[in-house]
């Protein structure tokens, strides 16, 4: 028995052995090569080399030299699996010390097979979905020797004029931290093999907040803010395991997060316990200087090296400055051991010293067909059914179709942004699909590209729509219009897409407008010309075959989703998880612009935090989506509506699919915290679950509430769990659902 206990005692401690074991071992080769290098070595390590796209032509000799001198800890963007193989022995065999180079990329949704855009793989809610792209990505990624992504983007972002929302997790800390995690599994893979990618979390920190939408722009955020919206994420990525944190570009409450010690030191490495090291973004470095914090580029170093930023990329301050910053006591030898150290302890995780010569794996495992299939599934899941008007979709077989419209045959733009690798003749357009399935549909792009103003195509496409019963238009914006530095003011529909709709709509026949866009699009002026509205985002290689079988009703859309869609790019930003004002909005006493009387009496009497012109709801809310059957909520209850700080609480409802098909419904558990130290918002997502039910079946649908999810910071940054009565809400989106509420007590 005694001897028993023992044992399985030992078993179960036995990860935690192994993991001190290592880490021993690592501590030991660490301080052995840090005995050893030179200054030059060290800083070397620091330094993130590279191209902007990729070496072009064959490696200088310069380039060849430095590594072998060890001037180099990674790089970036050399993309031929035989310049990668050669560099690395150059590292292991040449160089003094023989430590691996890491071999990074941008591989963010897909290296060859591309899947959808982050966006769109949050409308998912999906983390195995969100798992298999990193996955893919990774294998096919690492089949040429790339062993680090600058992925997962886990900016949250309430902002659709900004263009990263494209790259991001949408808007709500709790599905941004479940993506996190599934991505950082997917793309690491704990390191059991040499298909796994060192993760980056990325842009640490607020970057997604910047005023107005305006890439790279100022960032001021309170503790509250930074604690309870923007940080979850980041510290699901850190407790999955992610190795590598971006710093952004942005500054942050005055400091650029690049040389901010609040940001690197005390929250990444003392708050999040984070052991990895942290990448400058791009130049973001140097770029301290025109932010007007560091005087020049010997400042700069000094700066971001004592926020204890820890590998510098693209630009060369460290390189440059770090030597004789060192000389002149400016900066602590002991300060550079701890970041080389960050670095090789990376590498050691990864097993970098031990991974054998990258070879090129690539023939067999681009584009295999188990990750078309899986990027076709993430596309059909990632797709959000906003209207069906008389249930118009999915489409009757026996209709004769017009297939309208700039993104129906784009294979680049269908693959979104940051898809350098990733080729369009690869890509099955729904164009091409649609005419491989049917005869029943005939082709007319009406506009050429997204921003396309000619009315050229307009008499073809016109004339397809008249001989048809009913019209597919695929709009949107092209790839180039949303990712980084490529945001809009203005969220329409570019080029003439609206007027060639309304030309469309005057053709009387029924049209199933279909979005693809790195963003929420403003549909104000066309929602009344669309019978339905499908966003599919930039939908990835297999766009083309995941559309054909949703609209067909092979399949279900079955995402929703993770941003607030605006009516406007006047009402940015805007999320559901906001604040009250002391006059919240209220749709009774709102009145419209064109409602107030001639020569009304100026008082703000009756009024309150609203738009004229566009009130205060979005056109969708957080959470939406339509399925092809429809559900019905009742029965909510509640295990019981008094809890104490240390108990839980079970709450149900009864789900109720009431149509003629199986179908998925994501059910949204939603709280609020009615009163709080500090002002709370009127609503944040708790939990959700899918939950599929054949036609006319009924199920009980349960979430268990702990006191942990209660909680939040406050303007100090302090974790806090009060007492007092929270609504609870169960629903299909962030908008409705069944209320409730309970009293936690001391
Ligand atoms: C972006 C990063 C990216 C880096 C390297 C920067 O411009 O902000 O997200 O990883 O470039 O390509």
């Amino acid at each position: 028995m005694y001897k028993s206990i023992n044992l399985s005692l030992f078993i179960l401690l036995l990860p935690f052995l192994a993991i001190s074991q290592n880490s021993n071992d690592y501590n030991k080769k660490i301080d052995n090569l840090l005995s050893q290098m030179t200054i030059e070595q060290k800083i070397g390590q620091l330094a993130l080399r590279g191209t902007s796209s990729r070496v072009k032509g064959g490696l200088s000799e310069e380039f060849k030299q430095m590594i072998r001198e060890g001037e180099a800890g990674a790089i970036l963007n050399v993309m031929k699996a035989e310049q990668m193989a050669e560099l690395q022995k150059i590292a292991l065999e040449e160089s003094e010390h023989g430590i691996p180079l890491i071999f990074a990329r941008d591989v963010i949704h897909g290296f060859k097979t591309i899947f959808p855009i982050p966006l769109g793989l949050a409308a998912s809610w999906d983390s195995s979905t969100a798992y298999d792209c990193a996955r893919v990505s990774s294998i096919e990624a690492s089949s040429i020797g790339i062993r680090w992504t600058f992925a997962p983007m886990l900016d949250i972002s309430r902002d659709s004029r900004w263009g990263r929302i494209a790259e991001s997790p949408g808007e709500d800390p709790l599905l941004a931290s479940v993506l996190a995690k599934a991505y950082i599994d997917g793309f690491q893979n704990e390191f059991k093999d040499n298909t796994s990618l060192l993760a980056c979390a990325k842009h640490f920190m607020g970057y997604g907040a910047a005023e107005g939408g305006r890439d790279y722009n100022t960032v001021y955020m309170n503790e509250a803010l930074m604690r309870n919206i923007y940080l979850p994420p980041f510290k699901a990525a850190i407790e999955a395991g992610a190795l590598t944190v971006m710093s952004s570009f942005n500054e942050y409450n005055g400091v650029p997060a690049s040389a901010s010690t609040f940001l690197l030191k005390e929250v990444l490495r003392d708050d999040l316990a984070f052991d990895g090291f942290v990448v400058s973004d791009w130049n973001s470095l140097t770029e301290t200087i025109p932010h007007g914090y560091a005087r020049d580029e010997r400042h700069a170093a000094e700066l971001a090296f004592k926020a204890g930023l820890d590998m510098e990329m693209t630009s060369r301050a460290y390189e440059n400055h770090l030597k004789t910053l060192l000389e002149n006591g400016t900066i602590q030898m002991a300060d550079l051991d701890i970041m080389v150290a960050n670095i090789l302890r990376t590498k050691l995780r990864m097993g970098l010293f031990d991974a054998p010569i990258p070879k090129d794996n690539s023939a067999t495992l681009y584009y295999k067909n188990a990750h078309l299939e899986k990027a076709k599934e993430a596309a059909i899941k990632s797709m959000v059914l906003l209207k069906n008007k008389n249930d118009i979709l999915p489409l009757n077989s026996s209709k004769k179709i017009a297939l309208i419209g700039p993104l129906a045959d784009a294979p680049h733009d269908q693959l979104g942004t940051w898809t350098f690798d990733g080729e369009k003749e690869h890509t099955i357009t729904p164009a091409h699909y649609f005419q491989e399935k049917t005869d029943q549909i005939s082709f007319a792009p009406g506009l050429t590209f997204s921003r396309d103003r000619s009315t050229h195509g307009y008499a073809d496409a016109l004339n397809k729509a008249k001989a048809s019963d009913l019209i597919i238009f695929i709009g949107g914006e092209e790839a180039i219009l949303s990712g980084e530095a490529h945001s809009r003011a203005n969220i329409a529909l570019p080029g003439k897409q609206e007027e060639l709709l309304k030309e469309l709509k005057s053709t009387g026949k029924p049209i199933v407008l279909v979005i693809m866009a790195g963003r929420p699009i403003s549909l104000t002026n066309i929602e009344s010309y669309a019978d339905a509205i499908l966003m599919a985002w930039h939908p990835g290689t297999m766009g083309g075959p995941a559309l054909y079988d949703v609209l067909t009703g092979i399949r279900e859309p079955e995402g929703r989703l993770p941003v607030t869609w605006p009516k406007s790019a006047g009402q940015s930003p805007l999320y559901y998880n906001q604040k009250n004002t002391g006059r919240p909005a209220d749709s009774t006493s709102f009145v419209q612009m064109y409602d107030i009387p001639l020569g009304a009496w100026q008082s703000s009497l009756g009024n309150n935090s609203h738009y004229l012109d566009d009130g205060f709801t979005p056109h969708y809310p957080f959470g939406y989506g339509l399925n092809y059957s429809s559900f019905i909520y009742s029965e909510l209850d509640l295990s019981t509506n008094k809890i104490s700080q240390s108990d839980s609480l079970v709450v149900s409802i009864k789900l109720t699919n009431t149509g003629n098909r199986q179908s998925t419904d994501l059910v949204q558990l939603y709280i609020q915290d009615v009163v709080g130290s500090i002002t709370r918002p009127v609503k944040e997502l708790k939990d959700f679950q899918h939950i599929k039910l054949d036609a006319k079946t009924d199920t009980e649908v349960k979430f268990v509430i702990y006191p942990d999810q209660l909680t939040f910071y406050n303007n100090d940054g302090e974790k806090c769990l009060e007492s007092g009565m929270f609504n609870i809400w169960i629903g299909p989106n962030s908008a409705s659902g069944l209320k409730s509420s309970f009293e936690l007590f001391d």
